[in-house]
């Protein structure tokens, strides 16, 4: 039994090392699991004002999120924290107060950068915000992906075998936590 996967990147940058990531991801993912980038580019930032008539974006995205059976954050850290469009998305997708999309889907976190503490901070972050979310995240393995640029091949898009074998082996364990927790 296929479940899909809701993969939200940090990074609105075209060339994002995330995103690359994130398709990385996607390529060697289980059959089991349907992962697919849900865009949070266009969302407007979060105000109480409107989320009881919110725009149309809004209602999709939360209705992509809610469609998913997991979710798995890819996300560069920006001054030691996450980047604000990822937290925007975090607030219009838990809220208004009971329409929570994110509640209770088993999620995962990997950060990538090209420094060497591999966004260490926004991992955590994003650890400490789904407390709130009510997002089960997967404990172990911490992915940690610093130092991107040594990490891809020569094309500038796929990652080396040794990094491709860090994000299989941190899919398996994913699936497994996907299935405890949605069985
Ligand atoms: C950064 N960068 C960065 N890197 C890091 O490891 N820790 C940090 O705290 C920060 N802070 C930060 C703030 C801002 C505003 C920018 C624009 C960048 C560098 C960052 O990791 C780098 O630009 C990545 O390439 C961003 O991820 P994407 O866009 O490649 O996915």
């Amino acid at each position: 039994d296929t479940k899909k996967v809701a993969v939200i990147v940090g990074s609105l940058r075209k060339e994002s090392f995330n995103r690359k990531v994130a398709n990385e991801f996607i390529r060697l993912a289980p059959k089991s699991l349907e992962l697919e980038i849900v865009e949070i580019k266009d969302l407007p930032f979060f105000s109480e004002d409107i989320e009881n008539d919110p725009p149309q974006v809004w209602i999709d995205f939360k209705t992509k999120i809610a469609a998913a059976d997991a979710i798995l954050f890819v996300s560069p850290e920006y001054n030691r924290t996450i980047p604000g469009v990822l937290k925007n998305a975090m607030e219009i997708g838990a809220r208004p107060p009971k329409q929570n999309s994110w509640k209770g889907k088993p999620g995962a976190v990997a950060t990538v950068s090209p420094g060497l503490i591999g966004g260490l901070g926004a991992n955590q972050t994003i650890r400490e915000a789904a407390v709130s979310l009510n997002i089960p995240m997967m404990q172990q393995p911490e992915a940690y992906i610093g130092q991107i640029k040594d990490k891809l091949l020569e094309d500038g898009v796929t990652v080396n075998e040794k990094t491709e074998k860090f994000l299989k082996d941190f899919l398996e364990v994913f699936e497994k936590w996907v299935m405890q927790i949605t069985k």
